[in-house]
């Protein structure tokens, strides 16, 4: 039985998570932080989607859309996107019909006016239209130390076909390279070259603190200690996930 089945956190039946508005969910943190692998846990758990704005990028540099042109060499580097390029493609995918209980925002936002853009998208399109009682979403940022990060991401493993997380150090396939799932090989992202990665946590300290400390400002924000085993992590996010989610519905 795996974590989420043994804690016992708040409503957690299968029929209990498909009935409830969880709502938006926003995961925060430096890269390698563990935040895709948390959300394909925390998405099973409430039955809601993942939104990975790194996922949805490199998907159109793969199908060398026009976005995927504009932004490859921009991604290869370690830098970040423009703000409408990436609002643009957020405001598309939560439209989408099975983000309306909720979503777990991966990877967004990472700018200022990002988190601008997302309380004034969330409260015109569910909250004025009456569709969600409460929709300041609820932040959730993971915390690891500089040289772990360096580590995870320089270890880390993709699967090409299921999306599937994993680290020759930490969380090993069964066979080396080859997805659990589906079995196929793995891949490294072109952005998990060390010189990239100093970057992009370069950009993180630029760009995405400013973001934490926006919604520190509010007091929306709850930080958990990312450098423990992963189901540990997710046990610790489900359960704050619940407490203020709990605490919105009674309208504290
Ligand atoms: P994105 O794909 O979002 O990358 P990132 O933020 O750099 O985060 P990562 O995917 O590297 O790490 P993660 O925190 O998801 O960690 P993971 O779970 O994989 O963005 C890529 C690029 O797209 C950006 O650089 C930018 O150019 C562009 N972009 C995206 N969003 C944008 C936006 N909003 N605005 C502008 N540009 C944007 O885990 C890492 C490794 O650690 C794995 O190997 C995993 O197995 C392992 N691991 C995870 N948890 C644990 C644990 N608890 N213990 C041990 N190992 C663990």
């Amino acid at each position: 039985m795996g974590i989420l089945e043994q804690e016992r956190v708040g409503a957690s039946s299968m029929a209990e998570q498909l009935l409830r508005n969880i709502g938006p969910i926003v995961l925060l943190g430096p890269p390698g932080a563990g935040k895709g692998t948390q959300s394909k846990n925390i998405t099973q758990h409430y039955r809601i989607p993942q939104v990975s704005t790194g996922d949805l990028l490199r998907e159109h540099v793969k199908q060398a859309t026009p976005l995927g042109l504009e932004v490859k060499e921009l991604m290869a580097r370690g830098e970040l996107v423009p703000d409408h390029l990436v609002c643009d493609i957020v405001a598309w995918r939560l439209r989408e019909p099975d983000a309306r209980r909720g979503f777990v925002l991966d990877g967004f936002p990472r700018a200022q006016k990002q988190a601008v853009w997302l309380d004034a998208f969330l409260k015109f399109e569910f909250f004025e239209t009456g569709k969600w009682p409460a929709w300041l979403p609820i932040v959730v940022r993971i915390q690891v130390d500089y040289n772990k990060l360096l580590l995870r991401i320089a270890g880390r493993r993709t699967c090409p076909t299921c999306g599937r997380i994993y680290n020759v150090h930490s969380q090993t396939p069964l066979v080396d390279e080859i997805c659990d799932v589906d079995g196929s090989k793995l891949f490294i992202r072109d952005d998990d070259r060390e010189e990239v990665i100093r970057e992009r946590l370069a950009t993180y300290e630029r760009q995405t603190q400013p973001v934490a400390d926006y919604y520190a400002q509010l007091g929306r924000i709850v930080t958990i200690d990312g450098d423990r085993p992963v189901d540990e992590v997710t046990a610790s996010i489900v359960r704050e996930i619940d407490g203020k989610a709990a605490a919105a519905s009674e309208g504290k």
